[in-house]
């Protein structure tokens, strides 16, 4: 917690800026107020002022939830993933929410900040932790289902925590992979050996792309992570059946603990955003996932020949405010004879109540700035997960009391519309969604 001069500190600096621009960090004021980043660098200046709400809710099952990261081989080819998984009953909370300070210099440059404010999101968010158990013990004696989570343009792979504790909590072992395409706001890995033993990172921080590149690169990205998908779960896997396999991040989590714990019929894969398009991609080609989840997806890089290749059950949980006519369109387009399609909407929900961030801002703050939306958040979250969760048991095939939610499928409570939402005809006023997406929606 900072001390009260800085707060008061913070709020004349943003107060400043709205009632007077002046050269802040060096910018010219005039182009700076009419670039996009100008509402971002309040936004985020303000969201540091109300730090001190950021609580990421703990997990509502029955299971202690543990926390590691992970690493497997060397160079930008390795798999890099944030385990969540049901742990030995243990409350010691040691988790760092974002471990490193180059996540925030990559956040920073995202939303199209100076490297300063790098430093001031630090100094706020670099020490809160989440309500896990930092490399306790695997809790022994059952299978787990196993779920491979893929983030959203700009994220990374700590930044969903609350949906992966929730899952964890109700006896789910979580991975939350981090991608290598250029689309995580930072990620790094190690050259060789000798740099993991020395802890010699080489930083990749997300990739700018050109106008007429886009299309293409999405397109590539997106192939990217559905294969950084299936090697994770390769990977995992290879450690459930007793192949020696080396974490090269070695923190102090023994992965053999792993060996025998997985369930491997049953295996689902989640995202948010553009996670939500990975999802899509990585069903049609990997079959050993027998269900998937996307959330809020980001449909521009979906290909029209996925349409009929996702044989396997899938779940849209959607926001109210992000999606367009045409990401509705292409998503109804999965909805072919004999295929379990599902689609429900939160509503007052925006694009960022899937991701930690709607945590991470105060009530007002948060909903000008639309990383909340007028539901509150813990709600918007509950109703994810335990819709998740139900889905999960059914096209899995769990012998657990998740049923109880069924209804929240079909889009049965006061909070929920089935289908997509009414307002479909009207789009979002951004052309850029604050660290979540830029939209790229081509008619
Ligand atoms: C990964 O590394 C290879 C070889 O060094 C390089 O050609 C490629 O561009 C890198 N990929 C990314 C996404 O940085
Ligand atoms: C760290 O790794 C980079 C290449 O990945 C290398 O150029 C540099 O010399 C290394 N630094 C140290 C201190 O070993």
């Amino acid at each position: 917690m900072a001390p009260p001069k800085l707060h008061v500190l913070f709020c004349l600096c943003s107060c400043l800026i709205l009632v007077h621009p002046f050269d802040w960090q060096q910018l010219n004021p005039t182009g700076f107020i009419k670039s996009a980043g100008w509402t971002d660098q309040i936004q985020m200046l303000m969201a540091a002022v109300s730090f001190e709400h950021t609580k990421i809710p703990r997990g509502s099952g029955s299971y202690s939830v543990g926390c590691t990261d992970l690493m497997f081989d060397y160079t930008n080819k390795s798999t890099f993933l944030r385990l969540y998984y049901p742990s030995q009953d243990y409350d010691h909370y040691e988790t760092l929410w974002i471990p490193n300070q180059e996540y925030f210099l990559g956040l920073s440059k995202f939303i199209g900040t100076h490297g300063h404010m790098s430093k001031i999101l630090k100094f706020l968010y670099g020490s809160i932790i989440i309500p896990a158990n930092w490399n306790s013990p695997l809790r022994t004696g059952e299978k787990y289902p196993l779920i491979i989570f893929s983030h959203g343009l700009g994220a990374f792979r700590t930044v969903y925590s609350a949906i992966g504790i929730d899952l964890a909590s109700h006896g789910f072992i979580v991975a939350a992979v981090e991608h290598r395409d250029g689309s995580a706001s930072a990620t790094y890995y190690f050259e060789d050996q000798s740099a993991a033993e020395t802890r010699n990172r080489s930083w990749l921080y997300f990739k700018t792309l050109e106008q007429g590149e886009k299309e293409t690169f999405r397109k590539q990205q997106v192939q990217q992570r559905a294969k950084e998908c299936s090697e994770a779960l390769n990977v995992i896997l290879d450690i459930a059946d007793g192949t020696p396999v080396k974490d090269v991040l070695n923190l102090g989590f023994d992965v053999q603990q792993l060996k025998g714990s997985i369930d491997r019929n049953k295996i689902a894969v989640i995202g948010h955003s553009f996670g939500g398009a990975t999802v899509i991609q990585t069903l049609s080609e990997d079959q050993r996932f027998r269900c998937g989840i996307a959330l809020d997806p980001w449909m521009y890089p979906v290909s029209d020949d996925m349409y009929s290749k996702v044989p396997q059950p899938l779940f849209f949980i959607n926001s109210e405010q992000f999606q367009s006519p045409n990401d509705i369109k292409k998503m109804t387009k999965f909805y072919l004879p004999d295929k379990e399609r599902k689609m429900i909407t939160i509503k007052g929900s925006v694009h960022h109540n899937f991701a930690d961030f709607t945590f991470a801002a105060g009530k007002v703050i948060g909903h000008i700035f639309k990383l909340k939306g007028h539901i509150d958040s813990e709600v918007a979250i509950d109703l994810t997960d335990k819709a998740s969760l139900a889905f999960l048991q059914k096209y899995l095939g769990l012998e657990k009391d998740f049923n109880q939610w069924d209804s929240l499928m079909e889009g049965a409570d006061k909070n929920l519309i089935p289908g997509p939402t009414i307002h479909t005809l009207t789009q979002p006023d951004t052309p850029q969604d604050s660290m979540g997406i830029e939209k790229e929606n081509v008619d």
